[in-house]
């Protein structure tokens, strides 16, 4: 079943389409790596289907019913979570907060403060994240911070999940160790769109990769036919194309 779909969506800034005309879809439980060139539409894509951005025309689905129009509020709660390119974490705030506000928020209205408080723990152990717990956000490293904005989106309890560049700026043990998180969490049911420059990570983790290039979709295909597009190559893989950088 598809999970998530748009059809024909398109953004403009000004005259600049970021996204044109752009149709997908994602299956239940897959993982999907967006790419493409800086500047292609990724990003705006996601601020569209969170609700960040309404897009000029074309619609979205989750599970079947349209969801461009609504809050980002309500898309949360419908089950769809994401992260940021740049970290937008509470930074005065104790790790363990920051959590607790995901859980608090997330569909489960009437969720007491201890439960909260208890999934935050189990998110944060999840996480690797239980030794920091009370720490300010702010003062972690941006490895970790990654890792705290992706406990916090799971906080609000998706089946749906959107990563946007987690694995920029890691060293290679921390690009190993958010390589592990996201099969854990794809393990335990949470379907996958992440975005990611980092190719290592694209080809290891996803099951099918849609390609995008100045707002348009040119390749959609799992990885071993991404790799070797030649449209692929030639605007964004280059030398790359062996996909082990
Ligand atoms: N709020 C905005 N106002 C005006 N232009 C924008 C805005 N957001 C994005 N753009 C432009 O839209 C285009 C797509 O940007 P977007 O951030 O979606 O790209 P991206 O694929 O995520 O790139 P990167 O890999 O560098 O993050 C770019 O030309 C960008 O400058
Ligand atoms: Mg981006």
């Amino acid at each position: 079943m598809h999970i998530l779909e748009g059809e024909g969506v398109t953004k403009y800034f000004g005259g600049l389409a970021a996204v044109s005309d752009v149709s997908f879809y994602v299956d239940e439980g897959e993982v999907v790596g967006l790419i493409g060139p800086n500047g292609a539409g990724k990003t705006t894509l996601f601020n569209l289907i969170s609700a960040a951005l309404e897009p000029k025309t074309g619609e979205i689905r989750f599970k079947g019913k349209k969801i461009n129009g609504l809050k980002p509020y309500q898309i949360c709660r419908l089950g769809i979570a994401r992260t940021f390119q740049t970290v937008k974490i509470f930074g005065n705030l104790p790790v363990i907060e920051n959590v607790r506000i995901g859980s608090l928020f997330g569909p489960f209205k009437g969720l007491s403060t201890a439960d909260a408080t208890r999934e935050a723990n189990e998110l944060l152990e999840f996480m690797g994240l239980s030794d920091v717990a009370y720490a300010p956000a702010r003062d972690l490293t941006l490895a970790h911070q990654k890792r705290l904005e992706v406990a916090r989106a799971l906080a609000t309890k998706p089946t749906l999940l959107m990563l946007d560049e987690l694995m920029a700026g890691l060293n290679q043990t921390e690009l190993i160790e958010a390589m592990d998180l996201v099969k854990k969490i794809r393990e335990k049911g949470t379907t996958i769109v992440m975005i990611e420059h980092v190719m290592k990570a694209i080809m290891n983790i996803c099951d099918r990769i849609i390609v995008l290039h100045h707002g348009k979709k040119i390749a959609d295909g799992t990885p071993q036919e991404v790799a070797n597009s030649k449209t692929v190559i030639e605007v964004y893989l280059g030398e790359a194309s062996d996909a082990g950088n």
